[in-house]
């Protein structure tokens, strides 16, 4: 596929370029609405219902994007000077990290390969007592972003819950691909759920919301949660006008995830015999794909592919990112194998 004779970018940037669908449009259309802030906005608040119950958890709350969902987690469950427990390269960790400006918490990083946190170092950390720092909260990522999308073992969080808890500290699961990980496990989500006090899940990535996540947990954390949102300025008015694509992201876009899992797979598979290419095989729809053995670096190698339609992202110096999604079909891909094989091919390279 060539863009530049008019054709459409095969996009693998990111998920969170998804489109919302015509049953959303239609749904946006007859949400009822309220004003948020005064008596609530009849849609977002059965959005909030609606997923509590999904995943196992008394309260929600409606936030405009994943980054806040766990901003508010933090600021509702660590004291100012306390310390957060997180991945290394989690996403809280490694790019939401502005956060501690208001949180005032110290992050402090685990090793986490694999997306799963190195217990033994958790429990170290859970048991320390140097530098006079209380730990006040465990955070886990689920799947994990940084790892190429890899989705820990439900028996792995147990294990971290089962430590936090008897440190008497509360988990926080970065859910914001949760389905992903949970159709990865073959599990339902509110498993994965159950081994953490609060969750974020995000409606605008692979389930095709234009915007929102939520946050779930006890009554009230999520109680406490609503008041900082109002604090930060994100208590919004017919908030329902998003919250109904959420609605429907949540109850009709779940199942097709397994698709951008397939999709993923015939990637991986399509571009592993392509010479100078190590492929991470995915557990979901991310490929990390480390081009240091072509002798051209993940940026080089993210402008010639977009010279041929393929956009994605490098992810350090010689790590590309594919992340597939409800617009990348069989063809896109058959197209993007076809160009990843035609870049490591060209004679500069050989
Ligand atoms: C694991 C994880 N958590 C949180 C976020 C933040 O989502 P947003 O940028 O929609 O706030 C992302 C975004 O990529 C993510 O991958």
């Amino acid at each position: 596929m060539n863009a530049s004779a008019g054709q459409p970018f095969i996009d693998l940037r990111s998920d969170t370029v998804t489109l919302p669908t015509e049953a959303m449009y239609d749904r946006i259309r007859s949400a009822p609405l309220g004003d948020d802030g005064l008596d609530g906005d009849p849609t977002a608040v059965e959005l909030e219902r609606f997923t509590a119950e999904l995943l196992g958890k008394p309260a929600g709350l409606y936030a405009p994007s994943a980054t806040m969902a766990n901003l508010l987690a933090i600021l509702a469950q660590v004291p100012r000077q306390d310390a957060i427990l997180l991945g290394a390269a989690s996403h809280i960790y490694t790019a939401e990290r502005g956060a501690a400006t208001f949180t005032g918490a110290f992050y402090q990083p685990i090793p986490d390969p694999d997306g799963a946190l190195d217990l033994a170092a958790l429990k170290a950390t859970l048991a320390s007592t140097k530098g006079n720092l209380k730990p006040a909260l465990v955070c886990v990522e689920t799947s994990h972003n940084n790892e190429g999308g890899a989705v820990a073992s439900l028996a792995h969080m147990q294990a971290v819950h089962q430590a936090a808890q008897g440190a008497g500290v509360r988990v926080h699961l970065d859910g914001a691909r949760l389905f992903n990980a949970a159709l990865a496990l073959g599990r339902p989500a509110a498993e994965l759920c159950a081994q953490a006090d609060t969750v974020s899940v995000c409606l605008s990535k692979g389930l095709s919301a234009p915007m929102g996540a939520v946050l779930v947990g006890p009554q009230a954390t999520i109680g406490r949660a609503r008041l900082l949102r109002k604090l930060i300025g994100a208590s919004q008015r017919q908030v329902g006008i998003a919250a109904a694509a959420g609605l429907e992201a949540l109850q009709s876009m779940i199942d097709r995830l397994a698709d951008d899992h397939a999709t993923a797979r015939t990637l991986a598979q399509g571009i592993t015999p392509v010479t100078g290419l190590r492929i991470r095989q995915p557990q979901t729809n991310i490929v990390q794909v480390d081009v240091a053995a072509t002798g051209m670096n993940a940026r080089e190698w993210e402008a010639v592919l977009r010279e041929r339609g393929v956009l994605v992202r490098p992810w350090g110096p010689h790590l590309l990112r594919c992340v597939t999604h409800r617009h990348i079909a069989g063809d896109a891909i058959r197209a993007a194998i076809e160009a990843f094989a035609a870049v490591a091919a060209r004679p500069a390279i050989a």
